[in-house]
């Protein structure tokens, strides 16, 4: 197999869609659909996806290694979006851990990464992207400030130029995590923390944790300072929300 690229025109939702082909593919396997009724984002929210506005977009990788291997993916991920929004002639960009894209101190993207277990040593994962191009004046209610690329730029960048130079750079930056993990993108991570020396609060399940946000570690855990200290925390779990 060669890694195809699938664009499709109303589908539930792109990673939904590689998780149910992913026995049959190989690295760097990508959909993009024009519209999904069952977008979602983290802890099964629901991520918003009218028709023809954005960019939704999975890639399917299978990382040698296991689960052990994935920590820090979606910081990296990030990074190579970033890069991507760059190369277009996008800036002022940052980034929100651990999963958010960030302009002007709103929400223009956002990662969701699955993993979908083991084959042999491997762990098969499909990496989503939702990216606001230029979002219809009459879109449904979003929980949260959002941004889109209209908002940013002018003229509005390409959206088909963007998704190619979006698949090359997630390709690229999956290899190099593969061979390298996270240390290669921790500096620019940092660079573009949109928390960074900030009041924040972590919200754990019904626990939250106050303290400043001192960026990321080694291995893609959250630093905060509290009374007792600089602690890491990490894990799926954790919610940042400015105080
Ligand atoms: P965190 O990841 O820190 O828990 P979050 O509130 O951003 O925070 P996610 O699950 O990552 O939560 O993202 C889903 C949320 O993103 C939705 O609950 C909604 O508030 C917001 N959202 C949904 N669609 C869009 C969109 N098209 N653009 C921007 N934001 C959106
Ligand atoms: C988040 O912010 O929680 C992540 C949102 C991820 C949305 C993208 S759109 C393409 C892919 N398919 C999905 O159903 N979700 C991701």
């Amino acid at each position: 197999h060669t890694a195809d690229i699938e664009v499709l025109n109303v589908i539930g939702s792109t990673n939904q869609y590689l998780k149910d082909i992913s026995i049959d593919i190989s690295n760097g396997h990508t959909c993009l659909a024009e519209a999904q009724t069952a977008g979602r984002g983290r802890h099964g929210r629901k991520w918003v996806s009218p028709y023809a506005s954005s960019l939704y977009l999975s890639m399917h990788w299978s990382f040698v290694g296991g689960y052990s291997a994935l920590g820090g993916l979606s910081l990296a991920v990030g990074v190579a979006i970033v890069d991507a929004l760059h190369s277009c002639g996008v800036q002022g960009i940052q980034l929100k851990w651990p999963n958010d894209i960030y302009a002007q101190g709103k929400k223009l993207a956002g990662v969701l990464i699955e993993a979908e277990g083991q084959i042999g040593s491997s762990c098969q994962t499909i990496i989503g992207v939702g990216l606001n191009v230029a979002l219809p004046t009459n879109v449904e209610e979003i929980g949260q400030p959002w941004i889109d690329l209209a908002q940013l730029t002018e003229p509005l960048i390409n959206r088909n130029l963007l998704a190619g130079t979006l698949i090359s750079e997630l390709n690229k930056t999956l290899i190099l995590f593969e061979n390298s993990g996270l240390e290669p993108f921790i500096s620019k991570w940092r660079a573009l923390d949109v928390y960074a020396n900030q009041a924040v609060k972590l919200v754990i399940g019904k626990q939250l944790i106050t303290g400043v946000s001192r960026g990321i570690d080694i291995t893609g855990a959250i630093l905060l300072e509290t009374g007792s200290g600089v602690k890491a925390f990490h894990g799926g779990e954790i919610s940042v929300r400015p105080i």
